[in-house]
This record gives structure tokens, sequence and C-alpha cells, in this order.
């Protein structure tokens, strides 16, 4: 384990079991579709990789760069869509990946900039849903593993842009966050 973590939430194996299952689950909606994935950088990348890897279907990847944290551990409250330039959406089926499902700002924020664009089927998949309540009334279709109301890193998810290569999920010790906050 990194020494900068208190503890693993969720470990490798367990995510690679769960990414078979949800990779089932998204096959059965977009079957015989060309699908279109919208990757929310950059959090979303590890997650995304591992699970489009277990998607034996027609899909093309599309990256949007959007930031709500601006390097702390709450959310800013604003959603800045950094680079918002996609290929046209009219008559589409996308499947949004996002890392974590937080406030639901982010995710509310990017599908509906999708139906707006026309897009014909719009669906949602984050890797981790935390328990809150959330400010933006949004609820993603396929979710990886429901977590408390606490700021982890790992798999794709940072701190101050550090430990998304680490293979698990895990909470970091305070003084780390204190130390580079
Ligand atoms: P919202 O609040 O819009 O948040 O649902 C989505 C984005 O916020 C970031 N986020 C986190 N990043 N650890 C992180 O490293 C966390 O616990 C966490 N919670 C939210 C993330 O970028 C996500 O896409």
């Amino acid at each position: 384990m990194h020494e900068d973590v208190e503890r693993v939430l969720i470990d490798e194996g367990v995510i690679e079991k769960r990414l078979d299952i949800l990779a089932e689950r998204v096959m059965r909606e977009f079957r015989g579709r060309e699908l279109m994935v919208v990757v929310i950088l950059k959090g979303a990348l590890v997650f995304t990789a591992d699970l489009l890897r277990r998607l034996p279907i027609p899909l093309e990847i599309e990256c949007l760069n959007v930031a709500s944290y601006h390097g702390g551990t709450e959310s800013s409250g604003q959603v800045d869509f950094l680079d918002a330039k996609l290929p046209p959406v009219e008559g589409r089926f996308v499947l949004v990946v996002d890392d974590i499902l937080d406030t639901g700002r982010t995710l509310a924020a990017v599908e509906k900039m999708l139906w707006e664009q026309g897009a014909q089927k719009v669906k949602s998949c984050v890797l981790l849903s935390k328990d809150k309540e959330r400010a933006a009334e949004v609820e993603a279709d396929f979710v990886g593993f429901g977590i408390g109301d606490e700021f982890v890193v790992g798999y794709g998810l940072d701190f101050q842009g550090l430990y998304r290569n680490l293979p698990y999920i895990g909470v970091l010790k305070e003084e780390v966050i204190g130390e580079l906050s």
C-alpha cells in the first residue's frame, strides 16, 4: 500500500470483478447500436480504459475535459467545460463515463448538453457513487460501487493531480491532505 494511503476501500481484484458485471449490463443496453462513449477527463481515464476493453461492440471514444474540484477535496460548485468539442451527437447513442458521482453537477451538466445537442439516447456509467444528497437531480444508470461521503483517490481519481495511478481506491491520511493543500 502507498505510504500516503490510510486505508484501501476497494481493492484491485474487487474492481476487476465488478467491471465484468458492468460491461455485461452496458452491452445489454446498447447491443446492436454504434455507441459513442464520452469520457470525462481526467478522472475517468483509467476506469474507461478497463471497461471498454470488456465491450466487444462497435464504439467511438470522445473526451470531455470538465473540472469542478479545482485541486481540493470539496466540489467548487461550478462545472467548467475546459474543452467541449465533440463530433455531432444528433441521433447518437451515448454512454457518459465518469469516475465518481458526488454532487451530481458534472453529470447533470454533461447529460443536459448531450440531450440539447440531439442525442437519441444518453446513459451514464460511474465507477463510484457517493451516498449523499445531490445538488443536481441526477443518478447514474450503471454504478460500480456505492461509497460513503468521503474523499477517495486512486484508479484515476486524484488529489492535487497525484495518486491516479494507484490500482485501488483508497483514503488518504489526514496529514497528507493537510500537507498538500
Ligand atoms: P460532482 O460533484 O460534479 O463531482 O458529481 C464529480 C467530479 O468531482 C470529482 N470528485 C472527486 N475526485 N475524489 C476525487 O479524486 C473524490 O472523492 C471526488 N469526489 C468528486 C471528480 O473529478 C468527479 O468527476
